[in-house]
């Protein structure tokens, strides 16, 4: 896979990053609506398979989305109709599926290179394109694109809290929730009688449960313990509220209750006054107390006050708000799951030492250790350099470890505010890159496909330069808001 700068810059050839969600989607836009502005449209996917976390080797039985289906749905393709109807959270497969069909309708399987991994993407000021080098499953490889889009995801990174002297003496496995793909990491642990599960987020809690629940075991032996380490609970939404009796998004998507979400900036008098005013904000803290009460009420948290966090609903952004996996609270109750408010401090032999509020840690059995801790932002493909000529991160955030980013700036959540005008490139010469790279999926939102879709498109009419953009003090004042 080589070819000269000189034959490729005079086409405009966009490369996309990823076949995930966003990938999928920002592909079949720039293939299908960008008016012919591109040559050709390739896919670069390091997998084998498309779907990223929703990859056939990625997900597992027990997993279902946490947005109900007719948020988790892009826009110009439904689910099948029976599922629409029925339906409020899709499992894993059959989102693996719908994206199956999605590539498969939209004709963008045969633009996809699986087991094709981007190392390095830098700018080439010769020929003003973007080098992009990597591994395929035939070697090394270097090729020259005039566009790329950044879809390679926040989750694919797994984060490991645990130094090696802290688990070097641990004589059981050790895992992240990201492999639970693979049937042989699911059948060790399944087959566990003991293991210590750390985080609190919606992995942590539904592989706690699933695993409490027995799901996944295929050998006879006693029932399994999981103690679920974590430094603080968060916020669960029931299924159904007002007391278990409405399902929760008839409320979520309600003009009642997004009337009263915050936003940046005032949009009207009546957000003003709900969040300046003093009656404003004690008409919401009203409204909030009761939606908390109901929500501890519907999911029958009254007695389980570690289940229950010590910070305001309120605070808990979208993405931080997950549904309680079914079955999670019973097993909290009846001790299948234990709950220890803590930090793993060390592990030796069979046992995990958890520190609780800085005292002598507490030891707990483990047969086998799952660590839900989450992932971290990295684009291992960026040098320094180009971080710095994208402008992803504020002079006073720059950071070593491009490896471990805290956020990322961008303009419209996509477009890098170092290239959107030619003066503000690296290089006053006009020899940076300008208008030709772009993300998408590094939004949280309630409605991920519909933004993706939205972005995609953004980003198609902002290659071809059909967006009007404000200039570099705006977009970098809008950064910041
Ligand atoms: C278990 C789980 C459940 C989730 N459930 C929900 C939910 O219910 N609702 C919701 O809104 N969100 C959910 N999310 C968030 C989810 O990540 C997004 O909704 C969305 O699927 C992300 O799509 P993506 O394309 O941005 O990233 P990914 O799906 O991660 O896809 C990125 C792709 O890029 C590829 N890639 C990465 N680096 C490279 C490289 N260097 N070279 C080539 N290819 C590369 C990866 O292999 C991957 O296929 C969930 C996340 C997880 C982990
Ligand atoms: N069914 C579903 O839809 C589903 C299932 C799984 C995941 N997801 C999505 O996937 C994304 C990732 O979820 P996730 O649960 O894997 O990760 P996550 O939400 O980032 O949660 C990570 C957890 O690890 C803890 N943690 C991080 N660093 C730690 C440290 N140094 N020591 C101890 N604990 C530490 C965090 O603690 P603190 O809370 O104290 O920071 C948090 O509880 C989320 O967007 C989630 O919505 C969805």
């Amino acid at each position: 896979m080589t070819s000269t700068a000189s034959k490729e810059s005079v086409n405009r050839n966009v490369l996309v990053i990823g076949a995930g969600l966003h990938g999928l989607i920002t592909a079949r836009v720039l293939f299908h609506d960008s008016n012919h502005f591109f040559d050709s449209v390739i896919v670069f996917e390091k997998n084998s398979t498309l779907g990223g976390v929703w990859s056939s080797n990625r997900i597992y039985e027990g997993l279902i989305t946490n947005s109900p289906l007719r948020t988790y749905e892009i826009p110009d393709f439904q689910y099948p109709v029976g599922m629409r109807s029925s339906a409020a959270h899709v499992s894993a497969q059959d989102v693996n599926r719908y994206l199956q069909d999605y590539a498969e309708y939209y004709s963008l399987t045969k633009l996809i290179r699986y087991q094709t991994r981007v190392d390095e993407i830098y700018w080439d000021r010769v020929g003003s394109v973007w080098t992009v080098k990597g591994v395929s499953a035939t070697g090394d490889f270097q090729r020259n694109f005039s566009h790329v889009v950044i879809c390679t995801g926040l989750y694919h990174t797994s984060f490991n809290p645990l130094t090696v002297s802290q688990t070097t003496q641990y004589a059981g496995n050790i895992y992240h929730s990201s492999e639970m793909g693979n049937p042989g990491v699911r059948s060790i642990l399944a087959n566990s009688e003991r293991v210590v599960i750390s985080g609190a987020g919606k992995s942590a809690l539904d592989l706690a449960t699933i695993l409490a629940k027995g799901h996944w075991r295929t050998k006879d032996r006693k029932a399994m313990l999981v103690t679920l380490v974590y430094r603080r609970p968060h916020w669960l939404s029931p299924r159904k509220i007002i007391r278990g009796t409405v399902p929760f998004e008839k409320l979520l998507f309600s003009r009642f209750v997004n009337s009263w979400l915050p936003f940046a900036k005032h949009p009207d008098l009546f957000h003003w006054m709900i969040a300046e005013t003093r009656f404003g904000r004690w008409v919401t803290g009203f409204i909030s107390d009761i939606i908390t009460d109901d929500f501890v009420k519907s999911l029958n948290q009254q007695d389980l006050p570690q289940t229950i966090p010590k910070y305001p609903l309120a605070r808990a952004s979208s993405g931080a708000l997950h549904v309680e996996p079914s079955g999670y609270i019973d097993c909290v109750r009846s001790g299948k799951i234990k709950i220890v408010e803590g930090t793993i401090d060390s592990m030796v032999g069979k046992k995990v030492y958890v520190k609780v509020n800085g005292e002598r840690p507490d030891a707990f059995d483990a047969d086998n250790v799952l660590l839900a801790t989450g992932y971290v932002l990295a684009f291992p493909f960026f040098s320094d350099e180009t971080v710095r000529i994208l402008g992803l991160l504020a002079p006073e955030d720059s950071t070593e470890d491009k490896t471990d980013l805290p956020y990322i700036r961008l303009h419209r959540l996509a477009a890098p505010p170092g290239t959107i005008h030619e003066q503000n490139a690296e290089g006053i010469d006009g020899k940076g890159p300008c208008r030709n790279i772009a993300f998408n999926g590094f939004a949280y939102s309630l409605l991920g496909p519909t933004v993706a879709h939205v972005t995609a498109h953004w980003i198609s009419d902002y290659f071809a330069g059909a967006i009007h953009l404000p200039d570099q003090q705006s977009v970098e004042q809008g950064i910041m808001a």
